[in-house]
């Protein structure tokens, strides 16, 4: 592609009320990487009425992005202004398209991703339900969290991260976006521990290896994929659901691996044979149901998230 296409395509992507200022913008350290870009924190100021600066999160693309990547950056953009707020989604602040790099400005979240701060939470002597453990993620980027006077999370503090990732994926579905890679890596953990599921505007390239291909910490993003999304490629709010259960199991679990001995290759048998992963010691019969249902192999089985934040409030607040 030319020069030419890709303003064409920034500028078909230009709003007026989206864009954001470079001069009020500050870009800081980076905080995290994926492989189509980087993520910095920054300050912006003014770009919320009741402040007169924010410390935001700034996406953006390498600078040998390709067009394509770009245009995967501006869908995004797209998605989340579609979406729109929620407490519990990384909500859009503006973004930077004219005149320079293209740059998202969302919303930052200051203890950083939950598989890491559920592994940082751990009570002291827990006991992980028979899984080996990889080595601790080198390239994670540690969020300041020294004011987060909390030593180790109860079960009741992991249930309603539970209930704020329900909440947050119900809010998603009702406005017709379909995540597709729902994980403890990709939720943030944002001010009074409320939990923001991040990267749903993304738009997921399914030939690519990325879904086959171990992370830097032994993890392989398939452990995730229902057995309709891996084999027929077939992705829905059904299949939201499944990898909910998984992130539930996450969750449950202060950040365990899921199937540490079953390799990427054996796990459609695994799972069509009907194996799945043990309840965790400390999950509550209750929620491991809850969790089971999501995870049954027959797609119309599985619950809505409706159903299971529904669910979820009553078993911690009671019946209404
Ligand atoms: N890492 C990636 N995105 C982030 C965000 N919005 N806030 C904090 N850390 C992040």
């Amino acid at each position: 592609p030319t020069e030419g296409t890709i303003s064409t395509i920034i500028s078909s992507y230009y709003d007026d009320q989206c864009e954001f200022s470079r001069e009020n913008l500050s870009i800081g350290h980076l905080i995290g990487k994926g492989a189509f870009g980087f993520v910095y924190q920054g300050i912006a100021k003014n770009i919320k009425a009741e402040e007169k600066v924010t410390t935001v999160a700034v996406k953006t693309v390498r600078d040998d992005a390709t067009s394509e990547e770009i245009e995967n950056l501006l869908k995004e953009l797209s998605v989340m202004k579609m979406v729109g707020k929620h407490i519990n989604i990384i909500s859009l602040l503006g973004c930077c398209t004219q005149g320079g790099q293209v740059m998202l400005i969302v919303e930052y979240a200051k203890y950083g991703n939950l598989r890491d701060y559920l592994r940082r939470k751990r009570p002291p002597g827990h006991v992980l339900s028979g899984s080996f453990e990889q080595d601790e993620n080198d390239e994670s980027y540690k969020p300041d969290d020294s004011d987060d006077l909390i030593h180790s999370l109860s079960t009741i503090d992991l249930i309603l991260f539970c209930l704020h990732t329900a909440a947050g994926m119900e809010y998603l579905h009702s406005k017709k976006c379909i995540h597709r890679d729902l994980a403890a890596r990709n939720v943030l953990l944002a001010e009074n521990r409320v939990c923001k599921i991040a990267d749903f505007g993304l738009a997921r390239d399914l030939t690519q290896t990325y879904y086959y291909r171990k992370q830097t910490d032994g993890r392989v993003p398939v452990k995730w994929m229902s057995p309709e999304a891996l084999f027929d490629r077939k992705f829905s709010t059904k299949s939201d659901v499944w990898s909910y259960a998984i992130l539930a199991w996450e969750i449950m679990t202060y950040g365990g691996t899921p199937y540490p001995s079953t390799s990427a290759e054996k796990l459609f048998d695994y799972l069509k044979v009907g194996n799945r992963m043990a309840q965790p010691s400390n999950c509550p019969n209750e929620i491991f149901q809850l969790i089971e249902s999501c995870w049954a192999f027959k797609e119309t089985l599985r619950p809505t998230f409706t159903q299971i934040s529904e669910n979820l409030r009553r078993y911690l607040y009671g019946s209404s």
